[in-house]
């Protein structure tokens, strides 16, 4: 079941100098990058990305938030991707995160939550044409990828 799914690191990963630290753990799960950039995400973006929550009261902090400094965001491949990396980065709040989730270990804040990931397949191939063209995103494999 290969699937891919959208992540992106919120403003505020890139402000604490987290990027390393939350790659990292994608890779060691075993998930490929086949895509990524580094944006500023315009208000329009963040509409549009985060349509479903519109008129909700965190609404316009959150927009407010993602759109404060850059974000990097990307595509991971894997078995259950979608599952997977939902699996690694922890409940929403993390508060709620499981220690040894990337929320668990490096967040305390809704808000602040240092990673969005898509929350279904169907989101997931929304969220990636938002940000990327097929021809951003590549097949290629990895020597021990039959090992995971
Ligand atoms: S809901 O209503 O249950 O579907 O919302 P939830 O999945 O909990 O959260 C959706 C995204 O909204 C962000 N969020 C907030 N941002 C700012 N302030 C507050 N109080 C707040 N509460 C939730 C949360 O970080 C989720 O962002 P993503 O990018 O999906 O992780």
């Amino acid at each position: 079941m290969r699937e891919k799914t959208f992540v992106y690191l919120k403003p505020n990963t890139i402000q604490r100098q987290l990027v390393g630290e939350v790659l990292r753990r994608f890779e060691r799960r075993g998930l490929k990058i086949v895509a990524m950039k580094m944006l500023w995400l315009s208000r329009k973006q963040a509409e549009e990305l985060y349509k479903e929550h519109r008129g909700k009261d965190f609404y316009e902090p959150l927009i407010k938030f993602v759109t404060s400094s850059p974000i990097i965001a990307m595509v991971l491949e894997g078995d259950h991707a979608v599952k997977l990396v939902r699996h690694t980065i922890g409940s929403t709040d993390p508060m709620e995160a499981s220690g040894g989730t990337i929320r668990g270990d490096f967040a305390i804040s809704v808000r602040k939550n240092i990673v969005h990931a898509s929350d279904s397949l169907e989101s997931a191939k929304r969220e990636i044409a938002l940000f990327f063209d097929e021809s951003e995103i590549f097949d290629y494999q990895l020597p021990l990828e039959e090992h995971f």
